[in-house]
């Protein structure tokens, strides 16, 4: 079977549905972020102008403004990546996770070598299993859709001079270990590990998927190299207030105390899917989604849909089965009536 990677959870809400499919967090946005977002619109007959929006951004991981390239969200840097190294002679992607960053090195045309991490290993990262002579490498951290965080230690050891390491940490700002300060096994601050680019999202703690805004933080010489793949002013002057707005120390404290919130109610839905008999829950989840594994889950997942959960399959990730879907965390209560009625179709026995 060929796996579709362009399937996204976005196609699978809608309806009135409960969205448990896509992993943006749907609480109100707070004043401090919609009203420069707001402000922004008065002056689009501008070109949109960065400077600040970057200097910001360097600030808050302790870089210099050219360590760092703006993107309409952390998609548009998987584009530039596979379109700039074109040269790259071995590129490894480490599955499963995000389908984007194969899908844009295929569009490339490069040939793409899959690394695929085991189940029976907590699906966590075995530095030993990519090739030693691949010179551009994916991985996700946290791992979207296994919420499984690699220590930094392994992720670095993949690190070295003649490759380029793109860690995607797009759902970085939602991990939190109690008694860490900051992101726990973060790299956005590292400037030691030679061609080590940092993905970061704003969409989807900060609810701005319609938006688009992230950024690439690496090493310069290669960040001008992605920057001249991009087309112009590729990021508007309402996402760029967004991007200065997020990098405020009031943005990163406000990131800290939500994700130590969704710590709580992911190990609420944790321990209720782990209740459940037939259910698995992989590894170890650290972020803002989980995977599971039943038996049937494709009618489990269509069967939710009639009982108004929109929830992701995990089939059309590489290294996963027909037998996973993907969920998001979400508040205890509604995690609560999703739960019950998770159990009432198991109970039914499908
Ligand atoms: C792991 C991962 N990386 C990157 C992205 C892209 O995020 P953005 O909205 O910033 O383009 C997504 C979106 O779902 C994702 O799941």
């Amino acid at each position: 079977m060929t796996i579709d990677l362009g399937h996204h959870g976005d196609t699978e809400v809608g309806d009135g549905l409960i969205d448990l499919a896509v992993n943006v967090r749907h609480e109100p946005m707070p004043s401090w972020l919609a009203e420069p977002i707001a402000a922004a619109l008065t002056s689009l007959r501008a070109y949109p102008d960065e400077t600040e929006a970057r200097a910001a951004v360097a600030a808050r991981h302790g870089r210099d403004p050219s360590e760092v390239l703006l993107t309409a969200g952390a998609a548009q840097a998987f584009v530039l990546l596979a379109q700039a190294l074109r040269t790259a002679r071995r590129p490894v992607v480490v599955h499963p996770q995000f389908t984007e960053p194969e899908a844009a090195l295929r569009h490339a045309g490069h040939v793409v070598e899959r690394v695929l991490l085991r189940e029976a290993d907590g699906f966590r990262l075995d530095p030993a299993l990519v090739p030693a002579d691949a010179d551009l490498v994916f991985v996700g951290n946290p791992t979207n859709p296994t919420s499984v965080l690699h220590p930094a230690a392994d992720l670095a050891a993949l690190a070295r001079p003649g490759r380029v390491l793109v860690v995607d940490e797009a759902f970085a700002d939602t991990t939190y270990r109690p008694g860490v300060a900051g992101e726990p096994e973060s790299l956005a601050g590292r400037r030691d590990l030679p061609g080590l680019v940092v993905l970061r999202s704003l969409t989807k703690t900060w609810g701005l998927a319609g938006l688009r805004i992230g950024y690439a933080l690496g090493p310069a010489d290669l960040l001008a190299r992605l920057a001249a793949a991009q087309p112009l002013w590729a990021v508007s002057t309402p996402a760029l207030a967004a991007a200065l707005a997020c990098a405020s120390p009031v943005a990163v404290a406000a990131e800290r105390e939500i994700a130590a919130r969704l710590a709580a109610e992911r190990d609420h839905l944790v321990s209720g899917l782990r209740a459940m008999p037939g259910v698995t829950v992989a590894g170890r989840p650290e972020s803002a989604f989980v995977a599971l594994r039943l038996a049937g889950a494709d009618k489990v997942r269509l069967e939710l849909r009639g009982r108004g959960y929109a929830v992701r399959r995990g089939d059309t990730f590489p290294g996963l089965v027909a037998d996973w879907l993907r969920v998001a965390v979400r508040d205890t209560a509604t995690t609560d009536a999703f739960l019950a009625t998770l159990d009432d179709i198991l109970k039914e026995g499908l």
